[in-house]
């Protein structure tokens, strides 16, 4: 069993992953309940309302790589599909989503079937999606001197790991996911999953990934996904992987 944190605990990771606690959908009618001092009802928790975390640059930032049509569908539409999902769910069975996500992600077992397969797919896709736009930014950052030195104890070097990464995630058959994960103990591994589907399932932390749903390419590159998957090494904020990267060794990493 996942062990339960408390809400304050679920939030000091929250900001330490580097996201507003209101990103990962923490906050909202609970906490505003809190912030007032009004009792809550005996044996009643309020839901936990889940919230859209703002894509942290333009639409059209990460041109001519990801076009600005796809990003705003992307995150606006199927990212916020999600996050209704999540809420109506939350309405349905108070209590059992109001856990740190990457908690229940790993121990999604221990969930009534009835909402085992929706927390699969929907907090996995929200957790998917929350890594996916904080990793990616403004074209031009290249990796730093610690973390070229373990892709190259890792893998070779960047051009090995780029060509693995891409194998893998073109590979993926119909939608789904190629994933850098880390250890506790800063070792990297390449890991493709299917669906939203997501190592933190496996109490994994993961360092970076792609999206390799069609919705993340088509309308840009059709049926081209390995012209997608190479161009989008350009928009990987490797200034992000950094800090993800020292906060996974720090203990710190949250999804
Ligand atoms: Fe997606």
């Amino acid at each position: 069993m996942a062990s339960h944190m408390t809400r304050r605990t679920a939030l000091g990771s929250a900001v330490a992953l580097g996201f507003a606690a209101s990103s990962l959908g923490l906050t909202g009618k609970a906490d505003a309940q809190a912030k007032t001092d009004m009792p809550a009802k005996a044996n009643a928790q309020p839901p936990t309302v889940f919230t859209l975390p703002p894509l942290p640059y333009a639409f059209d930032a990460l041109q001519p790589h990801i076009d600005a049509k796809t990003m705003e569908l992307h995150h606006g539409k199927h990212h916020q599909a999600f996050i209704n999902n999540l809420n109506t769910a939350a309405a349905e069975y108070p209590g059992l989503l109001n856990k740190p996500i990457q908690d229940i992600l790993k121990d999604l077992a221990s969930l009534p079937e009835a909402v085992r397969m929706l927390a699969r797919n929907n907090l996995g896709g929200h957790a998917n999606h929350s890594m996916y736009w904080q990793i990616m930014g403004k074209p031009g950052t290249k990796p730093d001197s610690e973390i070229s030195a373990i892709i190259e104890r890792d893998f070779g070097g960047l051009e090995k790991l780029q060509t693995a990464f891409n194998t893998a995630a073109a590979k993926v058959f119909g939608s789904g996911w190629a994933f850098v994960t880390v250890s506790s103990d800063g070792k990297l591994a390449i890991e493709a999953r299917p669906n939203q589907d997501s190592p933190l399932m496996d109490g994994k932390r993961v360092l970076f990934g792609n999206d390799v749903w069609e919705h993340a390419y088509y309308l840009n590159y059709q049926n081209r996904r390995p012209d997608y998957l190479k161009s989008w090494w350009n928009v990987l904020n490797w200034d992000k992987v950094s800090e993800r990267y020292k906060q996974a060794k720090a203990g710190t990493l949250v999804i």
